[in-house]
């Protein structure tokens, strides 16, 4: 299998931690990077500089101290602004710069940014050029196949990018006006793998190890971006990895495991986001992590109302303690 490289870094796997805005923050890369994450991409940084003294967006640049090579997604719709944007992110740290044209968050779209640049060739072009202009370090990009059935131009973007000097493409098997619905076509995306010489990951609905096999084998992509997948469940790229390998699956992580990577998680939250902040957000990911388990449902109702980091972490103590006695109890 050959190595997949962006510029000049060779990835240690080809599995990708897909960006999303509120849940790819850094504790959650971080986590992703250690379970198997070949590479992790931050939250978008709007590209309109102004608007960087926020607490949230000054949460989203710290990512100096992220393992190698950071990469950084923005996002805009003005070509200056966009390069600009890039520059100051070099600054910041970041060694690869994404471009976000595959998000359709209406906050995003209707400022003529993410999935809906694609409807204007010309704009995308001269943004690609502005940034790769721009910037020293390697500038990726992400799409979908298209603005909708009718318009599948996922093709001709991809050709324009790989001629404006981007170092990899990531596509998403939907259309913009698919947003999340239905199920990702991978055929667009085969015939991108087939038309460029850059990499290209695939990426849409990829939430197994045998699905990340199909898609592989359907594409001949050179790696994967996982998203939604990847939320309560950060194991799943070492599974993908094992499997990817092997041909054969990783047992499933013992509910020792789980809970010891939940409270990591739970305690990364809280530090970095501070208490009240760090309850909110952790809210939605304990409520990911144990979805899958018997009495979730009845936890989470009572964990949300929980106002405190201490008494966040000693219910899901708790939570687990109950389990691990119901496991014994059937075991005896
Ligand atoms: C909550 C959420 C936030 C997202 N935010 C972004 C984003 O900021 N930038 C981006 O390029 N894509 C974003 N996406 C799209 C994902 O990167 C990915 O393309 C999509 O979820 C499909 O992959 P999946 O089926 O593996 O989740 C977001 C998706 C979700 C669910």
């Amino acid at each position: 299998m050959s190595m997949v490289r962006i510029g000049p870094y060779t990835l240690p796997n080809r599995l990708v931690l897909a960006p999303m805005a509120g849940v790819t923050d850094r504790p959650f890369r971080a986590l992703c990077r250690r379970l198997g994450a070949g590479l992790v991409v931050s939250e978008m940084v709007t590209s309109d500089t102004r608007l960087w003294h926020s607490r949230k967006s000054r949460l989203r640049l710290l990512h100096a101290d992220d393992p190698e090579p950071r990469s950084v997604q923005i996002a805009g719709g003005d070509p200056r602004m966009l390069a600009e944007a890039a520059r100051c992110n070099v600054e910041l740290g970041a060694q690869i710069i994404d471009i976000n044209m595959g998000c359709p968050a209406k906050k995003v779209c209707n400022k003529a940014a993410g999935s809906a640049l694609m409807r204007d060739e010309a704009l995308v072009a001269e943004i690609l050029e502005a940034v790769v202009k721009a910037v020293e370090v390697p500038v990726t990009l992400k799409i979908r196949t298209g603005w909708d059935h009718a318009n599948r131009n996922g093709l001709r973007i991809a050709r324009i990018a790989e001629d404006a000097g981007i170092a990899a493409l990531a596509v998403h098997g939907r259309t913009r006006a698919d947003l999340y619905q239905g199920q990702a076509e991978y055929d667009t995306i085969a015939a991108i793998k087939q038309a460029l010489t850059i990499p290209v990951f695939a990426n849409g609905d990829i939430d197994s190890p045998e699905k990340a096999r199909q898609v592989l084998d359907a594409t001949g992509a050179d790696g994967l971006l996982i998203g939604r997948a990847a939320q309560g469940r950060p194991w799943i790229f070492r599974e993908i990895e094992h499997y990817l390998n092997t041909g054969k699956r990783l047992p499933a992580p013992s509910l020792e495991e789980r809970e010891r990577i939940l409270l990591e998680h739970l305690t990364a939250l809280h530090l970095f986001y501070g208490e009240e902040m760090g309850i909110r957000i952790a809210r939605k990911h304990v409520g990911w992590y144990l979805a899958s388990l018997p009495g979730a449902r009845e936890f989470r109702a009572h964990f949300n109302r929980l106002d405190t980091t201490d008494a966040q972490s000693a219910h899901v103590r708790q939570f687990f303690a109950e389990r691990h006695d119901e496991v014994e109890g059937v075991a005896a």
